[in-house]
């Protein structure tokens, strides 16, 4: 560990507001059943035990803007995704528990009109929390409609939580996580990488600004779920860099990213998805996602079996949630790849 970078790093983290709902550390746990079945030890970061509404990655996120949208007198969160969004469920629980309205935009990335898909699952949790849903044609521009939306109603003291969480501020979650990660890694263990999944970037860009000061041997690879790398690296690198100059930082590391497996397109579950969340099922008894933790564990896996993965150090695979969404997909095949 580079301690020097690491202090230098956490002194700056120390100077951005954080409701800290984390009060303790999320566990990192060894999957002894996956690595005997790959040959190769797997670890994994419990991101989807985080402590509110069923767990997943933006709420470490939200400490930071929730904290934000706090200090600056909101009193109405406006925020967008998909009809089964986590993110947005994670927000309105949020907002529900500082006393602040949502509102949320949605869109249907799929176009299902399943029942369960519109109504079950992340939807009916953001409602409960008691989250003003809108339905959109198509999220073209979020940060643009969400504002059109708080000028046509007239909303005061709103406060935009961009899609995914995903600003430098928001970010700031998983540099926080990487240093965790890198003070609770078992004694004598180096990760040959930390495999998360990659969507509006703030998880992946927040892990590697984060790692590159404390762990700077153990690189991040991102397993896209929406767009290929080539569309993927610029949005992870335009991150890195507004959270190193946020954190008045110089270098950002290089970007790694593995595309091949969240086809046909985002939203819509595939086979080596579904096979990872049930192999991850029936050997640990852990609940992967069909949007996107099952997908980054199908890169996993089928990078250690084809041993497309350097070397014979273990991998750390950053568990970011979403199980609530396999409420809603019960009725969507997974399509073959
Ligand atoms: C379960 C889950 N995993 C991973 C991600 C991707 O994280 P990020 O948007 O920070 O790239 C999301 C984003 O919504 C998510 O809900």
């Amino acid at each position: 560990m580079s301690l020097e970078n690491t202090m230098s790093l956490k002194e700056n983290l120390a100077k951005f507001a954080r409701v800290d709902l984390l009060k303790t550390v999320t566990m990192m746990d060894k999957l002894e059943n996956l690595s005997r079945y790959l040959g190769r030890d797997i670890y994994i970061k419990r991101d989807d035990l985080t402590p509110l509404a069923m767990g997943g990655n933006k709420l470490r996120k939200l400490e930071y803007l929730i904290a934000d949208a706090l200090q600056k007198k909101a009193k109405v969160i406006v925020t967008a995704g998909a009809i089964q969004s986590n993110h947005v469920r994670q927000t309105a629980a949020m907002a529900a528990k500082y006393g602040l309205k949502c509102v949320a935009l949605l869109e249907n990335p799929i176009q299902n009109q399943d029942n369960n898909f519109l109504n079950n699952g992340n939807k009916l949790l953001t409602e409960l929390f008691n989250t003003q849903c809108v339905m959109c044609d198509e999220l073209t521009d979020p940060n643009r409609q969400m504002q059109a939306w708080i000028d046509q109603h007239h909303l005061e003291a709103a406060y935009i939580v961009p899609v995914g969480g995903s600003n430098a501020l928001g970010s700031l979650g998983y540099v926080r996580c990487a240093l965790e990660i890198a003070e609770q890694r078992p004694q004598g263990i180096e990760f040959a990488a930390v495999v998360v999944a990659s969507g509006s970037a703030g998880t992946h860009a927040g892990l590697a600004i984060g790692l590159q000061a404390a762990l700077p041997q153990t690189p991040v690879i991102g397993v896209t779920v929406s767009r290929v790398t080539a569309e993927q690296a610029p949005k992870v690198n335009q991150l890195q860099q507004e959270i190193s100059s946020l954190l008045g930082q110089t270098a950002c590391p290089d970007i790694q990213l593995w595309d091949h497996y969240f086809a046909p397109r985002y939203g819509m579950p595939n086979k080596q998805g579904s096979d990872a969340i049930t192999l991850l099922a029936q050997k640990e008894g852990i609940l992967l996602d069909p949007v996107y933790t099952g997908k980054a564990m199908a890169g996993l896996i089928d990078h250690v079996l084809n041993k497309t993965i350097d070397g014979q150090k273990p991998l750390l695979f950053v568990h970011t949630g979403g199980a609530p969404a396999l409420f809603s997909y019960s009725g969507i095949e997974a399509v073959t790849q």
